[in-house]
């Protein structure tokens, strides 16, 4: 059985973490996995939306595979983060959504995966974290950088310091989850967020992304004009036309992603 799993039903492509007797650690296969999950994502035209997942009814992902830090050097330990870093850029960059259904532990790695989504949602059991400090490590997965840019500086030093996890009710009041949910609504709470966003127009959605990812990472000023680009690009489509024409005849939008 592989260690990630795809299914696509109804242009949402669910990816399934898939090592339930290891909390669905990220080991090389497991990060394999989801590059290639994710690739394929990008570039299959009948997914428009991502759910990410971990098997299970215990954890999202408890983290990077603690088995396989033994074996690091510091060279490889660099190579290590570094690819970690580029799946995770790949998630944040896709041009689609992509829903974490953090469904438990989501520590360390698992924090860092489901922040590079763009939106979480979490079950009430949930308990999020970034423990590398009880380990002699630090977020390796960009997550000093999306916990902060997520939470604000002092929030993510104290989760980052302290190795605490949290409940996803705290998750919540802090902003590191967009909802938290019953166990056995999480699915369906994700699928309808997903679909809700495939109704809208493709091509607005793709460009809020990349205006918002992007954007932040610009000085104010070049974002706005970045912004202003994406705006003037989303005029050139079909699906403007037709948004707003639909409003103005009061009807529903048919969009076409063109
Ligand atoms: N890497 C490797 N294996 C892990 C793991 C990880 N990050 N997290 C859990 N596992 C394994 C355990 O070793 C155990 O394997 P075993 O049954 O072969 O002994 C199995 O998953 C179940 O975990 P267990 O610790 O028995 O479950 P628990 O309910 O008692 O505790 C946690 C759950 C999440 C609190 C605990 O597993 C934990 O602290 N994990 C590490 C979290 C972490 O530090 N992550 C960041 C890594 S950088």
């Amino acid at each position: 059985m592989s260690v990630v799993l795809t299914e696509l039903s109804d242009r949402i492509l669910t990816v399934t973490i898939n090592r339930p007797e290891k909390l669905n650690a990220l080991n090389g296969e497991v990060v394999e996995g989801l590059r290639s999950a994710f690739h394929g994502a990008k570039s299959n035209g009948d997914v428009g939306a991502v759910i990410l997942t971990g098997a299970g009814e215990k954890a999202f992902v408890a983290g990077a595979d603690i088995a396989t830090f033994r074996e690091l050097t510091p060279i490889s330990a660099r190579d290590y983060a570094r690819r970690g870093q580029v799946v995770l850029d790949l998630i944040e960059t896709l041009g689609k959504p992509v829903i974490a259904a953090i469904n438990g532990f989501a520590l360390g790695g698992g924090c860092e995966v489901a922040m590079a989504c763009s939106i979480r949602v979490a079950s009430k059991n949930a308990r999020l974290g970034q423990p590398e400090v009880n380990l002699g490590l630090i977020p390796g997965y960009a997550g000093t950088q999306r916990l902060a840019r997520l939470v604000g500086k002092g929030r993510a030093l104290e989760l980052i310091l302290t190795a605490e996890p949290i409940t996803a009710d705290e998750a919540h009041r802090i902003g590191l989850v967009n909802r938290v949910v019953e166990p056995g609504e999480l699915t369906a709470t994700c699928r309808d967020m997903a679909k809700k966003i495939l109704s809208k127009a493709p091509i607005a959605v793709r460009h809020a992304l990349e205006a918002v990812n992007h954007g932040l990472e610009m000085p104010f000023d070049e974002a706005e004009l970045f912004e202003a680009t994406l705006f003037g690009l989303c005029v050139a489509s079909e699906d403007m036309k037709e948004g707003v024409a639909a409003f103005l005849e009061k009807r529903p939008a048919k969009f076409s992603g063109k």
